[in-house]
């Protein structure tokens, strides 16, 4: 008999989570205004709102925490932290930020000026946010393939040469800071972005002499894949591709929460020394002195020790394969998702499950609020009500795609609980033509709304 996979871990601690009725959901969600960001934790079984900071660190993590230096300067953690950072990334200079978008923070108050235009492959929303936020604009030049959730394109997270080339023709250089790959690309699926076409976007950045970024929240995933699926790299480390990817690029942000497998942190990577030095001085207003830039000393240390757990081709491999098994599932209970099964997450296609539910009803949503009344399982909306208004028409944006993204948090449920998340998803699938009706705003925030808007049942 073939042997089956399993993990190369076992568990030392356990967090017991709180069971509950669909009765006793329904309740909650209606006192939530069925807006699932208003629910208690106690009130969710299986939680997959997201994979960032939600993850559990290992014992070398927990070890590495008693031994974090907390002197203000200096820090011994923070030494072992940028030499780790540096190893990994290659990239000279080194600053640590609280979280992700502190990193962007810090770096784009150096780079973005009003009028820019930063063009990438679908940026985050917070990465989005401190583009806008300076009066610049996020162009994204993903390809085409990432919006067709069928297509199997192995690297659906790359960025389209020619939308890219067509930023570089229609807008004068200077008025591009520098171009911004998000490996993997979260919006799009977790998706990754071949080694082939970081290359082909360096080539042109290097041409029109503008510094290429990269959005490295889960780089190590976007590695893994490279290795599994791009020719050449099968013979070679995590840490090998993650170095030789980075080695194209000028610059990096780091969201620690995910590929840095600890619960907060951030940080930003660079080779340009003058840029460093402006960013050090926004460092120092918005984070803290250099040397910890808004994380303890004991974060740091498990931090160093997270990212070298990370790009282990074992705990990779544990990781994705745990994403896939629930894919493969819904795949063959026909869930309409995502296709190929992305790093990080499952993106169910609200348009192909319940095209029942009238838009306008927001049928993401509505598709969030039933897994959570049936299984208690927490997933997140990214459909018409993430995509808020119009500014000027105050209309709904009707994105491409309606989906309900299920975030696998990193060493945290077991291959049972994945089985049940299927379960529930079949039985909801197999009554999908019940479903005719949704959900109408009564009270929402002028932009970001997701957070707090609320709903009644139609
Ligand atoms: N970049 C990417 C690709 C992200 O996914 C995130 C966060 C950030 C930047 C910002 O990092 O949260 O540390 O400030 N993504 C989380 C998510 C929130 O649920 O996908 P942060």
């Amino acid at each position: 008999m073939k042997l089956p996979y399993a993990e190369p871990y076992k568990i030392k601690m356990v967090e017991s989570i709180k069971r509950s009725t669909p009765q006793q959901r329904k309740q909650w969600i209606k006192e939530a205004h069925y807006n699932l960001f208003n629910l208690s934790s106690d009130k969710v079984y299986i939680d997959l709102l997201t994979d960032s900071g939600t993850g559990a660190m290992s014992d070398k993590q927990w070890g590495a925490l008693m031994e974090g230096d907390e002197s203000y300067a200096g820090s011994q953690s923070f030494l072992k932290l940028k030499e780790t950072v540096q190893k990994i990334t290659g990239f000279k200079y080194f600053l640590p930020t609280h979280q992700g978008r502190a990193a962007e923070n810090v770096l784009f108050s150096v780079l973005v000026k009003e009028g820019d235009i930063v063009p990438g492959n679908s940026h985050f929303d917070t990465t989005k946010g401190h583009i806008e936020f300076r009066k610049a604009t996020a162009v994204d030049c993903t390809i085409d393939e990432a919006f067709d959730t069928e297509n199997m394109h192995p690297f659906k997270g790359n960025v389209d040469l020619k939308k890219l080339q067509k930023v570089f023709d229609e807008n004068p250089v200077e008025k591009i800071p520098f171009v911004i790959i998000t490996i993997t690309n979260n919006s799009s699926g977790g998706q990754p972005v071949s080694m082939e076409n970081v290359k082909a976007v360096s080539k042109i950045c290097k041409k029109y002499k503008v510094p290429l970024l990269f959005d490295s929240a889960r780089f190590a995933e976007n590695a893994y894949f490279v290795k599994m699926r791009e020719k050449g790299y099968q013979k070679k480390t995590i840490k090998e591709i993650a170095k030789k990817m980075f080695s194209y690029g000028d610059g990096m942000t780091m969201s620690s929460k995910k590929d840095g497998l600890v619960n907060m942190g951030g940080f930003i990577a660079l080779n340009d020394e003058e840029i460093f030095k402006k960013a050090t001085v926004f460092n120092i207003m918005y984070e803290g002195f250099i040397t910890y830039g808004g994380m303890s000393g004991r974060d740091m240390a498990a931090l160093a020790v997270g990212l070298d757990e990370a790009t282990e081709f074992d705990y990779l491999e544990s990781r994705i394969k745990q994403v896939t098994y629930l894919g493969n599932k819904l795949i063959e209970y026909n869930v309409p998702v995502q296709h190929p099964i992305g790093g990080h997450a499952i993106f169910i296609d609200a348009n192909k499950f319940v095209p029942t539910i009238p838009r306008d009803e927001y049928r993401a949503q509505a598709l969030a609020i039933e897994l959570y009344i049936v299984g208690g399982i927490r997933g997140v909306e990214i459909g018409t009500v993430l995509a808020d208004r119009d500014p000027f028409t105050r209309k709904n944006r009707y994105p491409e795609l309606e989906l309900v993204r299920l975030a696998i948090p990193r060493r945290t449920y077991t291959h049972n609980h994945m089985e049940y998340i299927a379960a529930v998803l079949k039985n909801i699938y197999d009554s999908r033509a019940e479903a005719k009706s949704g959900y109408r705003i009564i009270d929402e925030a002028p932009i970001m709304r997701h957070f707090t808007v609320k709903f009644e049942k139609i």
